[in-house]
């Protein structure tokens, strides 16, 4: 039977204590027990049911955690405070000093900066390479090789990672295989493709509301246990725990997110085919003339489309500034980083989401300094935003 994320989140059955429809929020950080012997128990991870603290497990938490484990075929999963909490903890349980990891030269700014700067301090090397070429990655694997890390569809070129070959790669020679998958929630179920770790922003399309920032680990059950193991875990010792309060509303958005990912998708399909059409440099993977199209295809759910995420080269970054202005003033959407908004929100990715990045290697990476990525929104009429960005383009000069 074919996976399908959506009827997995609309098949959960989680009702508050008084058959609330929606979860009770557990608004503690602590919890009693009535007996002592029970909460030696819960220390030792053998109370079910049981929660202890809520650096730990929050009730609230888990609902949230037990659905994304839902959406994405996963046995488990862990929410973090953030996404970068999601992807830091990840890699910092998997790895230890003097491993070395295998990344995709393309992944979102901060990621890179992580990989690129901070895990030095921990003696862990990192080599970047073109996702992309199977064979770069084979080639760059060490004896202490621990990980090949990717993004589903990167950020902000929009490549298309080859799950199942890099998958077999990894397990090939003894490493996890950790991939990013917040451009493309229900999309693309990575686990199911092999990937051993899966992590989430849940900041972007998954919550959808821009009112907060969250993310997400998903995996198997022993992998989240040792996260939260109250003597080695990452999670549990250096603590980026999610507010239950957020747990709550981000839990509330998610059933939602099967419609927003259709709707992101035709609208992003609709304005890269309309803007290629105007001559301009339309990076979309659903274009035919996109080189992860046929990848997509294999891997995605057709149900959601292609996704809502979409750039174009408009040569410099001045340009880009002048015509990112000029969108913003006629409501387009908004000047802003981050994705996934029922607004449409665009910045000029070398000099915002990407600036991390040294601008020798976004040469390298192929990532232009007029590039502007488009998080395409919820807009009922497209047209009538097709309409209003053509204009723009041409007070600007671009076309
Ligand atoms: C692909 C990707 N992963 C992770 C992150 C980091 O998420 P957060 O801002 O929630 O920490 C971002 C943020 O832009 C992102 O685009």
């Amino acid at each position: 039977m074919k996976f399908n994320p959506s009827s997995n989140i609309q098949d959960l059955a989680q009702f508050g204590e008084f058959g609330d429809v929606n979860p009770s929020v557990t608004d503690s950080a602590t919890y009693t027990f009535m007996q002592a012997k029970t909460m030696l128990e819960t220390f030792k991870g053998e109370a079910e049911g049981c929660f202890l603290y809520s650096r730990h497990w929050n009730p609230s938490n888990k609902y949230l955690a037990d659905a994304m484990a839902a959406m994405e075929g996963t046995p488990a999963a862990w929410v973090t405070a953030s996404g970068m909490a999601a992807i830091t903890s990840a890699i910092m349980q998997i790895c230890n000093s003097g491993d070395h990891i295998i990344s995709s030269i393309t992944t979102y700014g901060g990621t890179f900066a992580f990989l690129h700067n901070y895990v030095k301090k921990f003696n862990i090397e990192v080599s970047f390479v073109d996702i992309n070429d199977t064979n770069a990655v084979k080639v760059a694997i060490r004896p202490n090789t621990r990980m090949i890390y990717t993004e589903t569809m990167t950020n902000p070129l929009l490549q298309i990672s080859d799950i199942p070959t890099l998958a077999e790669i990894a397990h090939d020679h003894g490493l996890k295989l950790v991939v990013d998958n917040t451009f493309t929630p229900m999309m693309v179920a990575p686990a199911r493709l092999g990937a051993d770790v899966v992590v989430y922003s849940l900041t972007k399309f998954v919550n959808g509301k821009n009112d907060c920032v969250a993310g997400a680990i998903c995996g198997d059950l022993d992998f989240i246990n040792s996260l939260i193991d109250v003597n080695h875990g990452t999670a549990m010792l250096l603590g980026p725990v999610l507010d239950p309060y957020r747990s709550t509303s981000i839990l509330k958005n998610l059933h939602t997110l099967h419609i927003r990912m259709q709707q992101h998708s035709r609208n992003a399909a609709y304005l890269s085919e309309k803007l290629q059409k105007l001559g301009l440099r339309v990076i979309y993977p659903g274009l035919k003339n996109h080189n992860g199209y046929e990848m997509l295809k294999k891997i995605y759910n057709p149900d959601f489309g292609f996704g809502g995420m979409l750039t174009i080269d408009v040569g410099t970054a001045e340009k880009a500034s002048e015509v990112m202005e000029l969108m913003e003033n006629k409501g387009v959407g908004y000047l802003a980083v981050s994705l996934g908004y029922f607004k449409t929100l665009f910045s000029n990715s070398g000099k915002s989401t990407s600036s991390e990045v040294p601008e020798e290697i976004q040469k390298e990476m192929g990532l232009s300094e007029g590039l502007i990525r488009f998080s395409v929104g919820l807009d009922h009429d497209i047209e009538r935003t097709y309409q209003t960005m053509e204009k723009c383009f041409k007070e600007t000069h671009i076309i």
